[in-house]
């Protein structure tokens, strides 16, 4: 595996390896960690994964007035636009939105069916102009990737041109589908897992997230 700092590329996911995002991973991943703790851990690692997503947006320069003198500076010149998708999505919207003032955020609601695992869409509200925007999709696992294939498709008829996918968990499976089928979408994630279950579930995982982090189990 190649590296480069803290990210590395790991069949076609950048995987972020900074110690702090292995770290939070560890507490998520223990099956005693209570909902309050996973909430913090989520939110920690999701604000070290933003550094590596949004690393490559542009900025212009601006003149700022210190308390001393005039300096050049440089701001964020980008159209950023979050997508949650529903529910577990939102465990990592509040940790990115703050990274990026003026950023926008518009909403997926999908269910994975527990029998046939294909993901059925019950919400979505989007802001009106996602051409040239940086669209970022928020949700921590990617297993077999019908949620994420569901979500980068109605996001391309809605004419949106620059999508990446932020997740805690890739697993192979939901990789090679999105590889397959969007390669212009890159993947970044905290680790790539070994497999799914019968049920779709990650191996080794976190379990359900959306349940660990609301609390719902
Ligand atoms: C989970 C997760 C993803 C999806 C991943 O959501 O948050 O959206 O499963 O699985 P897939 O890659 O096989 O589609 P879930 O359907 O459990 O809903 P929730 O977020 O409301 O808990
Ligand atoms: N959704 C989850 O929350 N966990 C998994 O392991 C797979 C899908």
């Amino acid at each position: 595996m190649e590296t480069v700092g803290n990210a590395g590329e790991q069949g076609g996911v950048s995987v972020i390896r900074h110690p702090l995002i292995q770290n939070a991973l560890a507490v998520l991943r223990n099956v005693d960690t209570p909902t309050e703790s996973f909430r913090r851990h989520a939110r920690l690692l999701t604000m070290i994964l933003a550094f590596h997503v949004l690393e490559d947006l542009p900025v212009r320069p601006v003149t700022v007035q210190t308390p001393l003198e005039q300096v050049t500076g440089e701001v964020v010149d980008a159209n950023v636009i979050f997508i949650p998708v529903l529910r577990a999505g939102l465990a990592m919207l509040d940790a990115m939105s703050d990274m990026v003032p003026g950023s926008k955020v518009g909403f997926v609601g999908l269910e994975r069916n527990e029998e046939t695992f294909i993901a059925r869409s019950y919400y979505q509200k989007l802001p009106s102009h996602l051409a040239g925007a940086e669209v970022v999709i928020l949700d921590p696992m990617l297993a077999t990737g019908g949620s994420a294939l569901a979500t980068i498709q109605l996001l391309k008829e809605q004419s949106a041109t620059s999508i990446r996918l932020a997740c805690v968990i890739a697993a192979p499976e939901g990789i090679a589908n999105l590889r397959e089928k969007h390669p212009d979408v890159p993947i970044f994630a905290a680790t790539v897992d070994r497999e799914l279950n019968s049920r779709r579930y990650i191996l080794p995982g976190i379990g359900d997230f959306g349940d660990r982090y609301f609390g719902t189990e």
